[in-house]
């Protein structure tokens, strides 16, 4: 690639970013809100996962015949989820493999399987007979993950860490939230 060629992409990337910052900067705080409002990053964390479980308890409960709500439903998840798994693996994987690398390979491996999960999903007919089982297999993986998190793997990082590391933590987990909304 020619000096030309990538200082062109940098600067599409760099342009594509600054907009991505400030065209809707009002939604971003909204959606960043339950983070910012939490005391640490954990709980930041932990709010955002019940809106998940809360989303995928909704779907559930949908009929192969409620093709448009499932898919409603769906693309709340993914998008609450895409935006979740940016914070973690920019923020808190990252220290996380300092410390625990096994348990960061371990879910760094779920949310490539949340990806595929969704992707399943989302090519597979709505009113599919196997679509609820499968959005339900995909609900009790992102729950057990979830558990692993905040259970054990999280509150052994937060320990690990001194207090202002946690502090420096949470801010970037804030921002690349921002930024992801
Ligand atoms: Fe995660
Ligand atoms: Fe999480």
């Amino acid at each position: 690639m020619t000096t030309r060629s990538t200082s062109t992409l940098a600067l599409a990337a760099a342009t594509g970013l600054a907009l991505g910052l400030l065209l809707p900067p009002a939604r971003k705080a909204l959606m960043q809100a339950p983070s910012l409002a939490a005391q640490d990053w954990i709980a930041g964390l932990t709010a955002e996962h019940r809106i998940v479980q809360h989303a995928f308890q909704a779907l559930l409960l949908t009929d192969s015949d409620d093709v448009r709500r499932r898919k409603l439903l769906l693309a709340k998840i993914a998008y609450a989820l895409t935006k979740h798994g940016v914070e973690e693996e920019n923020t808190i994987y990252p220290a996380l493999f300092a410390v625990q690398p096994t348990e960061a390979k371990r879910l760094s491996d779920d949310h490539v399987g949340v990806k595929r999960a969704i992707y399943a999903l989302r090519r597979m007919p709505a009113d599919d007979a196997d679509w609820l089982p499968t959005a339900e297999a995909f609900s009790h993986e992102v729950d057990h993950h979830i558990h692993e998190e905040e259970d054990e793997i999280f509150p052994r990082l937060r320990d690990a860490l001194t207090a202002e590391e946690n502090r420096k933590l949470a801010a970037m987990l804030n921002w690349e939230g921002f930024k992801a909304a």
